[in-house]
């Protein structure tokens, strides 16, 4: 390894961040000493793993005016903190955050990165952010946008994360020199606005010493992956309505979608399209959508089928009332047909057959 002193290389990074740092909520004005509020920085690390600053400022404030304190999230309801996770997505995380809070209120903070390591949800990069922003430790935080500032600067080929451990090893110290908490922010502040996968290179105070730039090979350094392309679906999306009550698969305990509530949905092949229903059907329809996920497509059809009498719900499904309704946490997709059953305006389309449409959802007596 020959790579320059790491507090030399990144020097000229803490002066640049003190004068363009954006004003962030989870961020402390003094960042020369430990932060005052740590939970405010795990809450904030945990909704930043898979979402963009942007959005998850509004509820950054919402999560800490109704769970201010790790001990009142450890208490909370599972459905109210779904709840207030709600359009985040990744719900996975608002589960470990609360069991975190569990852990801290019971036993207080932990007092080295094995500790933080060993909190439900913190992997190796969230545990080190945690330590270095709210507790001022010399243990280096590695992000997407912290490998590229990193590969960039060093010149380094092939995926940088393979060089994960050498490159903690080089930065430690200079967290030291330059402040934990500063150079952490720093490197994802740099990596967020100006070492971009396609990047400006003018604004980064690094650029003189910048090896990829200076080679001239800042659109390869570092490879980007290639992507699994998304599975493609398309699927009607119900709000099956009866006696006041909507038809709702009850959350699971595991998986993506644990602690969602979810409308019954069925793969649209399946149900073969007939004509535009006259104005009296119990079937209406709205305008599609696409949703798109890491790893899917869906081409979503929302329907609304207004029954004359609920019927026995087949296991998993559950009946729940109108006003009820508003209170359950549901995932975007599902959020969108809520949204929608409030506007009126619902269109007729080709839409399929009802009872093909009905008969998974329903218990039979056979
Ligand atoms: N991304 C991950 N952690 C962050 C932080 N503390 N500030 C801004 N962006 C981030």
């Amino acid at each position: 390894m020959s790579w320059p002193l790491a507090s030399d290389l990144l020097a000229p990074l803490a002066p640049w961040f003190d004068r363009v740092r954006r004003d962030l909520p989870w961020r402390a004005a003094d960042l020369d000493v430990p932060h005052p509020d740590p939970y405010a920085v795990l809450v904030s690390e945990l909704m930043l793993q898979q979402t963009q600053v942007a959005t998850v400022v509004p509820y950054f404030h919402r999560w800490l005016e109704r769970f201010p304190t790790a001990r009142s999230l450890a208490e909370a309801e599972e459905d109210a903190v779904h709840k207030a996770w709600e359009g985040l997505g990744y719900y996975r995380r608002a589960r470990f955050l609360k069991a975190a809070a569990g852990t801290i209120a019971a036993e207080g903070w932990p007092t080295d990165l094995e500790g933080l390591t060993g909190l439900p949800g913190l992997g190796p990069y969230t545990a080190a952010a945690v330590g270095a922003i709210a507790f001022q430790w010399a243990t280096p935080a590695l992000d997407g946008n912290a490998f590229r500032v990193l590969a960039r600067l060093l010149l380094l080929e092939g995926d940088p994360k393979e060089r994960a451990a050498e490159l903690r090893t080089w930065l430690s110290p200079a967290m030291a020199v330059l402040g934990p908490s500063r150079l952490t922010q720093a490197l994802m502040e740099l990596g967020a606005t100006a070492c971009l996968p396609n990047p400006t290179c003018a604004q980064c105070p690094l650029s003189p010493s910048c090896e990829t730039r200076l080679a001239g090979r800042t659109a390869e350094i570092p490879p980007v992956a290639k992507r699994a392309k998304p599975k493609a679906a398309t699927l009607w999306l119900l709000a099956i309505e009866a006696q006041g009550h909507y038809l709702l698969q009850a959350p699971s305990a595991k998986g993506l979608l644990a602690g969602l509530w979810r409308w019954p949905t069925v793969e649209a092949a399946e149900a073969a399209p007939r004509p535009p229903s006259p104005s009296d059907s119990p079937i209406l329809a709205w305008p599609g959508w696409t949703q798109v996920y890491t790893h899917r497509r869906e081409a979503v059809s929302p329907l609304h089928l207004r029954l004359g009498e609920r019927f026995p719900a087949a296991e998993g499904l559950q009946w729940v009332t109108g006003p009820d309704l508003p209170a359950l946490p549901l995932g975007k997709r599902d959020q969108r047909l809520r949204d929608l059953l409030e506007t009126p305006g619902q269109v007729p389309l080709e839409i399929p057959d009802v009872e093909l449409i009905l008969r998974p959802f329903r218990t039979t007596n056979t």
